[in-house]
């Protein structure tokens, strides 16, 4: 009789003790994209990510890391997972470390995809843009030395087509 009692509480105590478990990292989506502006540098539309993690307007080298991006999700909120990885002399904080396309209220670049200070930036297949998560910022194209820019309030925004590759060893 002890023994089935204990038997039984232990069966509640098993499937109370069940929790559904929410990944707070980031879920990468089944596509990894390199982003061509439209109406980019000539032969050089394609977004990369330099050593200090700004965003530029380089070739469309499809295989190199440095070009791609996953969309993805962190607790639900798309983001745009980097491929490429860091070293210490320039990114210290990104070294080992999954980055994301961030928005620091002036400018996207990549950021740790941990922080929770910084809003993401997702790609709306919709438009062709790439935005900030809850706000106006959008990528709006390039300068003169073909670093991208932002458009904080949204008004003049880049349109940018995809292309799917297979991702590239960090
Ligand atoms: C935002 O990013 C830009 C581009 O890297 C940088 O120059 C600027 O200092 C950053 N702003 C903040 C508040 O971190």
């Amino acid at each position: 009789m002890k023994l089935t009692t204990l038997a039984f509480l232990g069966a509640v105590a098993t499937s109370t003790a069940q929790v559904v478990i929410v990944p707070t990292g980031p879920v990468r989506g089944p596509n990894t994209l390199v982003f061509k502006e439209i109406g980019g540098v000539p032969n050089n539309e394609c977004l990369t990510f330099t050593n200090n993690g700004n965003i530029v307007n380089a070739a469309c080298a499809w295989a190199n890391a440095d070009r791609q991006v996953t969309p993805g999700k962190i607790l639900g909120t798309d983001v745009l997972l980097v491929q490429r990885s860091w070293l210490a002399p320039f990114r210290p904080d990104l070294v080992g470390k999954q980055a994301c396309i961030a928005f620091n209220e002036t400018s996207f670049r990549a950021e740790d995809c941990d922080r929770r200070d910084l809003l993401f930036a997702r790609f709306d297949v919709g438009n062709g843009r790439i935005v900030a998560n809850g706000h106006t910022a959008c990528l709006s194209g390039h300068d003169s030395i073909a670093q991208v820019t932002t458009d904080v309030i949204g008004r003049k925004c880049a349109q940018f087509t995809i292309t799917a590759v297979t991702p590239t060893k960090p």
